[in-house]
């Protein structure tokens, strides 16, 4: 068993044993991949305040997130295609979640489908939706998360169209991966992924095929994006799907406070701000340097989350610090899926545990919902002192 210490120790045994075509899906950004980078790199340029000689027993990382009790801020981000990253990945992924008392969410775009998860689980899990344009589906999609008793909704509004990533286009990314001589080669020498997948049935979009209509190649990331995304999307649209679902809407994709308004308007229960994880529009800000501005706008109104670029336990407090009410981590995890199935997803979550707890303690702090932005020293411009 090797030793992990870090997230990135799990990214590096993910990238031996996935097949490139998935592990480029989930370790790349859009275009020139500047969003992508930045939003990792823009936490490093926030420092904490040591503080010593003071009480660090009996912490507690233990908060809510939208009403849930969570052992830490920390949810499972909705990543499309997990279960091609790991045979049954997004169940695998839900087990570790539940068994580590933190939320997970489900992608539209997953392979296990609804019911999958609802049967091989006990803990309510959140269900992400994308907007699409046909109605009758996005109403039996409310039913199934409904009659799988997902207690929350999570609404991305920032996918109408599809940033392009340029390993997908090359690597003719697909679920299940069409076999090609490249694509064959490679998943030769990925053994264990492989027997993993010939032991599932569950290789394709369990969410769609069978459920959506009039899609001519729903293996196709691409296409399926193409056909069925709805382009014209408004908040007129995001109100509907509020009353189609009738409970509480996390709105996700949030990076202007002008939007996290308009989403609060539209009946958001909470909002994320969230670039997608720099795969969406290369040359935004990270999530981070967008925070501030959105808490000022909403941070009374509603629940602030935030994702994009979370690598450690020190980003999470990072952002818990500076106002978020919780964080979602998509490829931290993902990565630990790919490595090691849902002992990685446990292992990542462990990792951030003690990452966070432990700086915690060093900032002087024993409750992460007693932590604030005193505890960081934040650069000053560091959102940006922007022309009009
Ligand atoms: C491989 C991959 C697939 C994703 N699929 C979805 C998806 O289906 N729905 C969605 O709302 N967001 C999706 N996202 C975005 C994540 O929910 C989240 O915003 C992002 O991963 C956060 O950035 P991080 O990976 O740096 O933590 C995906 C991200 C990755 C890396």
């Amino acid at each position: 068993m090797p030793v992990i210490t870090e997230i990135e120790d799990l990214r590096r045994i993910y990238k031996r044993r996935v097949p490139k075509m998935f592990y480029d899906y989930a370790e790349s950004g859009s275009w020139s991949e500047q969003t992508f980078r930045e939003n990792t790199s823009d936490f490093d340029k926030i420092y904490f305040r040591q503080r010593v000689a003071v009480d660090m027993d009996n912490r507690s990382t233990r908060t809510t997130m939208l009403g849930q009790d969570v052992s830490m801020p920390v949810a499972l981000a909705p990543v499309g295609l997990t279960g091609m990253q790991c045979a049954d990945g997004e169940i695998k992924a839900a087990k570790a979640a539940e068994e580590f008392g933190v939320p997970f969410t489900l992608s539209t775009m997953s392979i296990c489908s609804i019911e999958d998860v609802a049967e091989n689980t006990t803990a309510p899990f959140w269900f992400q939706v994308y907007t699409l344009k046909d109605d009758d589906f996005m109403r039996r999609l409310f039913d199934r998360a409904r009659a799988a008793k997902c207690p929350a909704i999570v609404v991305t509004v920032d996918l109408q169209v599809l940033g392009q990533r340029h390993k997908d286009l090359k690597n003719g990314l697909s679920a299940p991966p069409k076999l090609t001589v490249k694509s064959v080669a490679d998943m030769m020498t990925k053994v264990q992924w492989g027997l993993g997948m010939l032991g599932t049935k569950r290789r394709f979009f369990g969410n769609i095929v069978g459920h959506a209509e009039g899609v001519e190649d729903p293996s196709s990331l691409h296409t399926w994006t193409a056909q069925a995304f709805d382009p014209s999307l408004d908040w007129d649209r995001i109100k509907q799907f509020k009353k189609m679902w009738n409970g509480p809407m996390i709105v996700k994709g949030i990076m202007e406070p002008e939007d996290a308004i308009a989403a609060v308007n539209a009946g958001a229960d909470a909002i994320i701000v969230s670039n997608h994880g720099g795969r969406q529009l290369d040359g935004a800000l990270s999530s981070i340097r967008a925070l501030p501005a959105i808490l000022d706008a909403v941070g009374d109104k509603v629940e602030v989350h935030l994702d994009s670029g979370i690598r450690s336990g020190q980003d999470v407090l990072k952002a818990i610090a500076m106002g978020a009410k919780g964080t979602y981590i998509g490829r931290a995890y993902t990565y630990g899926l790919g490595a090691m199935g849902q002992e990685g997803v446990t292992r990542a979550l462990e990792v951030l545990h003690k990452e966070m707890d432990i700086s915690m303690a060093f900032c002087g702090h024993r409750d992460i919902t007693k932590v604030d932005r005193k505890i960081l020293r934040i650069p000053k411009g560091f959102s940006g002192d922007w022309e009009d």
